[in-house]
């Protein structure tokens, strides 16, 4: 009997063990409640119109071949979420035509500064989304300005951002937001 009894307290043991180290602790919990889910970011594409100088950002493939002969692509600028996933914000893109410049923001006060100052409200499909803070493994998302060239460009490469500010004419203007690296490390 007592035979009995001990097997059944060690499976119980055995068994709360399992139960507690398959469980996920609070951090984890929490972390996969707020984070977005990677599977739902896309590569959000670079493209570059050296003529007009302008930077070209799309998660949409056929958006970037239907520009490519004026916009050649550069490189995968960073992953995006397309769906709103938790923790995360609508990345607007304006555009102004006569300036020829795409701009991005995830402020609605920036993008009715811009909606006054020439910039039209241009619906991207699939619309994008970012983290407007660092969560969840994400990376700055540095914007850049050339003041005469009437450039927005966007970069998560520290070094890129610091030779456009030292040899491109281009000036630090802030962080566009937070995005997923291309090496996803977490999350
Ligand atoms: C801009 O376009 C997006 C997508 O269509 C829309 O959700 C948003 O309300 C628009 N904002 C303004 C200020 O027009």
């Amino acid at each position: 009997m007592t035979h009995i009894f001990s097997v059944i307290f060690i499976s119980l043991a055995v068994f709360t063990v399992a139960f507690h180290t398959e469980e996920p602790g609070p951090d984890v919990r929490r972390s996969a409640d707020t984070c977005g889910n990677p599977a739902d970011a896309l590569p959000f594409y670079r493209a570059y119109n050296p003529t007009t100088v302008d930077h070209f950002y799309t998660a949409n493939v056929n958006a970037l071949l239907f520009t490519i002969a004026s916009y050649p692509l550069q490189e995968v600028a960073a992953l995006v979420f397309v769906t709103q996933e938790p923790s995360t914000v609508p990345f607007y893109r304006l555009l102004n035509r006569v300036a020829t410049d795409n701009f991005y923001t995830t402020s609605t006060t920036e993008m009715d500064n811009a909606l006054q100052n020439g910039y039209i409200n241009v619906t991207d499909d699939p619309f994008t989304y970012i983290y407007p803070k660092q969560v969840c493994g994400s990376v700055p998302l540095y914007r850049l300005y050339h003041e005469t060239k009437l450039d927005n460009f966007y970069t998560t490469s520290e070094t890129e951002r610091l030779d456009f500010i030292a040899n491109q004419g281009y000036t630090d203007i802030e962080i566009a937001g937070y995005v997923l690296p291309l090496a996803l490390t977490q999350c």
